[in-house]
Formats: C-alpha cells, sequence, structure tokens
C-alpha cells in the first residue's frame, strides 16, 4: 500500500514525488514534519478529528509542507496487522470529515522489543511506498544486544532506520556511551528540545554527530505537546547556519523515497 494524501485527496507516493516530495525532484526545498501524533484517537496523541484539523492546519500555516502521521506502535499491546487497521480507520475518519490542509505520509514510531528484525511484517510499518522505520529506543538502560539488532535492522534487513527523539533517552551515562555507537544512523531530534536551554546543548550535539541530522516536532496536541517543527527549524539556523538545516531537509526528502520504481 503506497497511499498518501494530498490536500484531502487519496493518491499514491508517486503522486507526492511528482510534486516534489524526495530529493532531487523538486526544485523548492520541502519542509517535512517527520514525527506527529496527528491521527485522530489512535494514541495518546490527537483526542479528536477537530484537534487533528486543528494541529494540521497550524502546520501548514507555518510552512510545514508535507506531515508523516507516525502514531506508536508497541508489539506487547498490538499486532501489525490490527495496528495497520486502526491507523487506517482514524485516516479515513479524518480526511472524510474536512480537505486536510497538508498532505500526510502514514507511517508509524515502532518502539524497539527483542526480536523486531524477525518481525515478518516491520516493513509495512515504514513510511509508506519507502524503507524508513521510525524507531523509539527504549527509556530503560540499553545493552549491546539491543544496539547489535538495531544496527542488524539497517545492514542486514535494509531498512532506513531513524532513531527518534535519542536526546530523550540518553540523559544518563550508559546510553550515552551507546548512541556513539549509533550515529551511523539517521537521528531524528525533536524541535521542543532545540527550545529549551537544559536540552538544546545535547541536541545539537546529536544533530551534528549523526550522520543524518533530521528533526520532527513529534506533536500530540494543540496545548502541552503542539506543533512547534518551525521554532526548532529556527534554532538549527540560528545555531547550526542555513546550509545544515537545508543539508536537514535534504536528509528527510531522500527518506520518503520511494521503495520501488513503480507502484
Ligand atoms: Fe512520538
Amino acid at each position: 500500500m503506497y497511499r498518501c494524501t494530498l490536500r484531502g485527496s487519496c493518491a499514491t507516493i508517486k503522486n507526492c514525488h511528482r510534486m516534489g516530495i524526495g530529493a532531487g525532484l523538486g526544485g523548492a526545498q520541502t519542509v517535512i514534519d517527520l514525527h506527529t501524533h496527528v491521527l485522530p484517537k489512535i494514541d495518546d496523541g490527537s483526542d479528536s478529528v477537530e484537534t487533528s484539523a486543528g494541529m494540521l492546519h497550524r502546520m501548514a500555516q507555518h510552512g510545514v509542507d508535507v506531515v508523516c502521521a507516525t502514531p506508536h506502535f508497541y508489539r506487547d499491546r498490538t499486532d501489525v496487522e490490527t495496528f495497520l487497521s486502526r491507523r487506517d480507520a482514524a485516516w479515513q475518519r479524518l480526511q472524510q470529515a474536512q480537505p486536510l490542509p497538508v498532505p500526510l505520509v502514514l507511517g508509524a514510531e515502532v518502539t524497539y522489543y527483542s526480536g523486531i528484525s524477525e518481525e515478518k511484517n516491520l516493513h509495512q510499518l515504514c513510511l509508506e511506498g519507502t524503507n524508513t522505520l521510525l524507531l523509539e529506543m527504549p527509556y530503560s538502560d540499553w545493552n549491546s544486544f539491543q544496539i547489535d539488532e538495531v544496527m542488524s535492522l539497517a545492514w542486514d534487513c535494509g531498512f532506513d532506520v531513524v532513531l527518534v527523539h535519542p536526546e530523550r533517552l540518553t540523559m544518563g551515562a550508559n546510553n550515552k556511551r551507546y548512541l556513539h555507537m549509533l550515529y551511523s544512523l539517521p537521528m531524528q531530534v525533536n524541535a521542543g528540545a532545540l527550545r529549551q536551554w537544559r536540552t538544546r546543548r545535547g541536541a545539537l550535539e546529536i544533530l551534528q554527530n549523526t550522520a543524518k541530522p533530521l528533526l520532527g516536532s513529534d506533536c500530540h496536541n494543540l496545548k502541552s505537546r503542539a506543533p512547534n517543527l518551525w521554532e526548532g527549524r529556527s534554532v538549527v539556523e540560528r545555531k547550526l547556519g542555513r546550509e545544515f538545516l537545508s543539508d536537514m531537509d535534504q536528509n528527510a526528502q531522500m527518506l520518503l523515497q520511494p521503495r520501488f520504481e513503480s507502484v
């Protein structure tokens, strides 16, 4: 299934590429929010269609061109098939309620679990039509088995593994040490971490160390965790420069490249 939504109409991800979403296919820079909980009533994100629509309108007003809808996937609570069917229902509810002001690409924020590399249907949790897998590492202490399995997802299974908000998971020395072993993977920092002085230094450090720095809002609602990608972008531009920001946009576009040429 390669569907994404384009201004309220159902389309394939190939159409996204026709519109310039994807590296090298468009002239102007495309601003992509890689990580959101904008789909209604599927996880701890948006609590209604109205909230979702409000979030999307706010993102569109602030120059976000594409939104990746990435609800939480916890393997100990559900299976891939059930998750996809719930995600589809949430997307249908949102799409039917009103025209969407910004295109959506469906995906998931997959929380790591032991044995993930053997999950048969894992590719179905990638951003639709791509090999891009958003992976949330545990909040508890990491170990070398987990690091090896995550690297295997990239090297042996061929996923473009994106570690989401590593700055939230590496407050302690143990995980900080393991993070160094994962810097060859793309890493997505939350815009909110760049706004606060307590977390800014660590977030900027990760962006500078990872092979592929990325930004996402990880927005959940319109209040406590509202869309804020543009605020993070402005910090990146101020602290790391416009070229760095532009490279980040390119990285995000690359991750929306289609898995196959034809669909
Ligand atoms: Fe998230």
